[in-house]
């Protein structure tokens, strides 16, 4: 990539199920951003394995992902998609990069304490050690700027105290990435509870609607979401974090602002509002799907393998680097 594009890189888990939270939240900010920049969209299968998979599942989950970025608008011939676990520069890097993190550093990671909150006697040390293994994902390849949703952010600040932290210690090495966060949608909430994001490893499905959800089943969804108390469509997170979260969708799905979805709904309440969103989520579904199913799992693993054969010089050529910057070569 010899040109004076900047580089984005971002990466979803193939853990099986992915939401509009993902699609809102990450993955549509990253389809505007294909002309403009280098881009490089990992499927990041080794993060997924901090927590069980089913390995009779798991290799079609990872050509799910990919299919949910084609699906999106992700572009492979604009854009570099590949699979974490082929290019094993990542692993290395996350180990040379695990003497350079303090246990302090990962202590405070906030997603982490959540999770492991959860699980408490079985929870993975890769769990732990994850954002360490994301950091080195970013930090090889130069990256400029990490589009993610907004869970992910102490994530890319510990990308970067950690690139500090080396150059500090060893030189200029690694260049400081940005986190861009979307201004509206970085975290959509659950539609069964709408004070916690909205999640795949939440109990209820009725939390979250799957991009792969007949679009029925997440119609229904919708209609059945809670909502606050009163009858004002009105966005307001504290008072009305319901309606705020459908509204959000609501206005990222049909390209309207919230003001103007306000005032369209100024004399209607929640019934009217809510039947018009599920059509919207409906046919968004619908057509998203039509693509999704479109795409055939030997031109997955032809895009994956094309995206590998790119990656690999870059990250190899940073890892020399940084094994000469230790002293290692
Ligand atoms: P993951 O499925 O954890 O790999 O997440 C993939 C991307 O989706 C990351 O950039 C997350 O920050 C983003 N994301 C996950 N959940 C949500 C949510 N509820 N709202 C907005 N973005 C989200
Ligand atoms: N941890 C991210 C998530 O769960 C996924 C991820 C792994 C990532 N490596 C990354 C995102 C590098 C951006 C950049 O969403």
């Amino acid at each position: 990539m010899i040109n004076n594009k900047k580089t984005i890189f971002s990466g979803v888990q193939p853990s099986g199920i992915l939401h509009i939270g993902n699609y809102l939240g990450a993955i549509v900010q990253w389809v505007e951003m294909q002309n403009q920049y280098n881009c490089i969209f990992c499927v990041v299968d080794y993060h997924a394995i901090t927590v069980k998979q089913d390995p009779k599942k798991f290799s079609q989950q990872i050509l799910d992902v990919v299919k949910i970025y084609l699906a999106s608008g992700i572009n492979p011939d604009k854009s570099i998609i590949f699979q974490q676990s082929d290019i094993s520069a990542h692993t290395e890097l996350a180990w040379i990069l695990n003497c350079v993190a303090y246990m302090t550093d990962l202590n405070r990671m906030t997603q982490f304490k959540e999770k492991a909150e959860k699980n408490k006697e079985t929870v993975s040390v890769g769990l732990y050690d994850y954002p360490v293994l994301m950091a080195a994902d970013i930090l090889l390849y130069n990256t400029d700027i990490v589009p993610v949703g907004e869970d992910q952010a102490q994530h890319v600040e510990l990308a970067r105290t950690l690139a500090q932290r080396f150059n500090n210690q060893f030189g200029e090495t690694f260049k400081i990435p940005e986190v861009m966060i979307k201004k509206i949608g970085a975290r959509i909430m659950g539609l069964d509870d709408p004070t916690k994001k909205m999640s795949k490893s939440a109990t209820s499905v009725a939390n979250y609607i799957a991009l792969t959800d007949d679009p029925i089943v997440a119609t229904k969804k919708i209609t059945r979401a809670v909502t606050d108390s009163g009858s004002e469509i009105k966005y307001d997170k504290k008072a009305k974090p319901a309606i705020s979260n459908l509204l959000t969708i609501y206005s990222l799905l049909s390209n309207k602002s919230i003001e103007e979805l306000e005032i369209k709904y100024q004399d209607k309440g929640y019934g009217v509002f809510k039947k018009d969103l599920a059509e919207i989520v409906g046919n968004f579904l619908s057509q998203f799907q039509k693509k999704y199913y479109s795409f055939k799992d030997n031109d997955i693993r032809e895009i994956l393998q094309q995206g590998s054969k790119l990656v690999e010089p870059i990250a190899f050529k940073a890892l020399k680097n940084v094994k000469e910057k230790l002293g290692l070569l």
